[in-house]
C-alpha cells in the first residue's frame, strides 16, 4: 500500500487499525476513514474545514455522537425509508437556519444509509450547498451509501426520485458502531459486499470486517472517480440490483436491500451463464459467495415472474437511456458490464429455474 496513489488505501500510523481510502474527485476529493473509534476524529476534520459551528443530525443516541470541537446543535433523526422525505429535508433546513448555520459551517450526519442520504440532500440544498461529514453507523451505509455523493429522498411515486450529487467533506466509518448491529442489518450490508466480488474488488471472504469495508469502499471510490454522475461505469455498482430492486418492491420491502441484491446477484450469475457469457464454475461462484455471507439466494415463494419482469423494465438505473428494456449488469469474459436489451425469454427462463423459498 502506498500514499498518494489514485484512490489508494493509506496505511495508518503504527498500532492503528484504521485505513483511509481517498476518493479522487479533483477539488472535491475526500478521505473515507475506516476503523474502530474513528468517529473521534470528527473535531480534526471540522477544524480543517474552518467551520465555526455545526449541526449534527443523528439517528443514534447522543452518547455515540462525538463532540465536533465547535459550538453545535444536535438534531434527532430516525433511520428508515419512511423518513426519507422532502418534509424531513425541509425540517432539517429549518433547524440549520434556526441554529444560525452559514454556508461556511458544517452539517454532520450520523446514522444508517437513509439518514446519510437525507441529511446529505439537506446539506446540498441549504444555502445552495453546505459542507457535510458523514458518520455512517450501519454496515450498508459504511460499505456503500455514505461514499460517492449520491443523496436523495423518496416520493410516493418511487424511491430516490429527488436528489443531488453532493460529495461529503469526509466519511468516518467507525466500526465500533457495528458491535450492536442486529443480524439482519449485517446481512443488509453483506449483500453489497458480496456483489463487490463480481465487480472487481476480488475475493473478500476470509478478510476481517475493516478489510472488507475498506476493499468495498476502495472499489467504489475507483468507480466513482471515473464516473461521478453515473453515466456509464458507475452502473457496475448496481450488480445484482435489477432483480434486487424489483424484489424489494415485489415483497413490499419485506426483503431488505442487501438481501434482495444477494438474490439478484445469484440471478445475474445464472443469466450471464444462460447467455453464454460465463462458464458453469463462475455461475456457481455466485451462489458460493452469497451463501458464504449467510444471505438469501432463493426467490420468495410468492414472487410473480410477470410482475418482476414489469418492474425490471421500469428499473431506471438498469435501463438508463432506453426505458423499457431489460438491462442487467452481467459478468463476462472482460468482467462485469451493463448489458442492455436482454431477451425477455432468457430472463423468464432463468426466473423459472430459480429455486424458491
Ligand atoms: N449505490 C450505488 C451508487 O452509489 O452509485
Amino acid at each position: 500500500m502506498s500514499t498518494g496513489t489514485v484512490n489508494g488505501t493509506r496505511p495508518e500510523a503504527e498500532g492503528s487499525d484504521a485505513a483511509v481510502v481517498r476518493v479522487e474527485l479533483g477539488p472535491r476529493s475526500y478521505d473515507v476513514t475506516i476503523g474502530a473509534g474513528v468517529r473521534e476524529r470528527l473535531p480534526e476534520v471540522v477544524a480543517r474545514s474552518g467551520a465555526r459551528r455545526a449541526v449534527i443530525v443523528s439517528a443514534r443516541p447522543a452518547d455515540l455522537v462525538p463532540d465536533p470541537g465547535v459550538p453545535y446543535r444536535l438534531v434527532e433523526a430516525r433511520d428508515g425509508e419512511e423518513n426519507k422525505t422532502l418534509a424531513t429535508v425541509e425540517a432539517l433546513c429549518r433547524q440549520f437556519a434556526d441554529a444560525g448555520l452559514t454556508r461556511d459551517d458544517v452539517v454532520v450526519s450520523c446514522g444508517g444509509g437513509t439518514t446519510t442520504d437525507t441529511v446529505g440532500l439537506a446539506a446540498a440544498l441549504y444555502h445552495r450547498g453546505v459542507s457535510v461529514i458523514h458518520l455512517p453507523t450501519s454496515l450498508l451505509a459504511q460499505v456503500d451509501a455514505s461514499t460517492g455523493g449520491k443523496t436523495a429522498v423518496n416520493l410516493p411515486e418511487g424511491k430516490n426520485l429527488v436528489g443531488a450529487y453532493w460529495q461529503p467533506l469526509a466519511v468516518l466509518c467507525d466500526t465500533d458502531h457495528l458491535r450492536t448491529l442486529p443480524e439482519r442489518e449485517w446481512r443488509n450490508g453483506y449483500g453489497e459486499i458480496a456483489r463487490c466480488h463480481f465487480i472487481g474488488a476480488g475475493d473478500l471472504r476470509g478478510l476481517g470486517t475493516v478489510e472488507q469495508i475498506t476493499a468495498s469502499v476502495r472499489r467504489k471510490a475507483e468507480i466513482v472517480s471515473s464516473d461521478e454522475r453515473d453515466t456509464g461505469r458507475r452502473h457496475l455498482l448496481n450488480y445484482g440490483h435489477t432483480l434486487g430492486h424489483a424484489l424489494e418492491t415485489e415483497t413490499g420491502f419485506g426483503l431488505r436491500h442487501g438481501e434482495a441484491v444477494a438474490v439478484g446477484t445469484v440471478f445475474a450469475g445464472r443469466l450471464a451463464g444462460a447467455l453464454g457469457r460465463i462458464g458453469a464454475a463462475r455461475v456457481d461462484e455466485h451462489l458460493d459467495v452469497v451463501r458464504h455471507y449467510g444471505l438469501p439466494w432463493r426467490l420468495p415463494a410468492a414472487a410473480d415472474a410477470d410482475r418482476l419482469i414489469a418492474l425490471m423494465r421500469r428499473d431506471k438505473k438498469a435501463a438508463a437511456g432506453a426505458p423499457g428494456r431489460l438491462a442487467f449488469v452481467l459478468d463476462g469474459p472482460a468482467g462485469a458490464e451493463l448489458v442492455g436489451d436482454v431477451p425477455e425469454g432468457a430472463v423468464r427462463d432463468c426466473l423459472a429455474a430459480m429455486p424458491r423459498d
